[in-house]
């Protein structure tokens, strides 16, 4: 099966070369383990390779994150500048929605902003997407709703031929009954471990599902450095 390179070397080694091409895979894990940076990695790596790429952000401001990047020297800026990433701040646009609606008199409701329209409209002329919290969709709408509009975006990325990474925050996860792990391609979870002794935390790849693609070695050991996501040594999982 034909897969995009990761950005991450390590974890391009335990895929069989990177993320299945054209198929959705799902990133789940706690605040802070490492998720969006696996998002920068996989968007930094794509642009260098020439392909087209779309950022969603839904939560963070672009601001924050373009700088994130850059401390990781994984800078997309240049990337912006020729026009191989276009970057939609679902969230930034509310906000600025709100405030030009309020003259208006206008509710908070009138202004929420279509990711499914926005991607149908854009998709079929891109490579990757990465949407960067798709988790906020299960706090809008009811289990059915959200199941819904996750699958109704999944297959129109799908269609469209994107690599597409979802990143989804684990509390959202849970409170959907993992229900989003099914729906995907592969489905990988960032796990931290705390020892409340040494105060110190390992931090766990587990690639839980990877359709077509074997996978030796399901949990591995990674640190996050100044360069970001690092695998140190997988485990055989039997
Ligand atoms: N330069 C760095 N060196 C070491 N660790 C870093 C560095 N930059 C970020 N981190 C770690 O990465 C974490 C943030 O990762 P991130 O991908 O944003 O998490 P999330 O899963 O919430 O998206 C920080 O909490 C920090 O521990
Ligand atoms: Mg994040």
């Amino acid at each position: 099966m034909e897969s995009l390179p990761t950005g991450v070397e390590g974890l391009d080694l335990l895929v069989e070369g990177g993320y299945p091409k054209g198929k959705s895979i799902l990133v789940t894990g706690p605040p802070g383990s490492g998720k969006t940076i696996l998002g920068l990695h996989f968007l930094h790596r794509s642009c260098q390779d020439g392909r087209k790429c779309i950022l969603v952000l839904t939560r963070e401001l672009t601001e924050d994150v373009l700088n994130q990047a850059r401390s990781l020297k994984l800078d997309l800026c240049p990337f912006i500048e020729k026009g191989q990433l276009s970057i939609r701040n679902i969230f930034e646009d509310k906000i600025n929605k709100i405030k030009s609606v309020s003259k208006f008199g206008k509710g908070l409701c009138a202004v929420d902003t279509d990711i499914i329209e926005y991607l149908s409209s854009m998709s079929s002329e891109v490579d990757v997407v990465v949407i960067d919290n798709i988790g906020v969709m299960a706090i809008h709408h009811d289990m059915r709703e959200f199941a819904d509009e996750f699958s109704s975006i999944s297959i129109i990325l799908m269609k469209n031929g994107c690599t597409s990474l979802f990143i989804m925050d684990e509390d959202s996860y849970n409170l959907t009954h993992r229900l989003t792990g099914y729906m995907v391609f592969g489905l990988m979870r960032l796990i931290t471990q705390e020892n409340f002794n040494s105060g110190k935390t390992k931090q766990y790849l587990y690639i839980e599902k990877m359709r077509n693609t074997p996978v030796p070695i399901k949990y591995s050991l990674f640190d996050i450095t100044s360069q970001g996501v690092r695998i140190i040594s997988g485990m055989k999982s039997q």
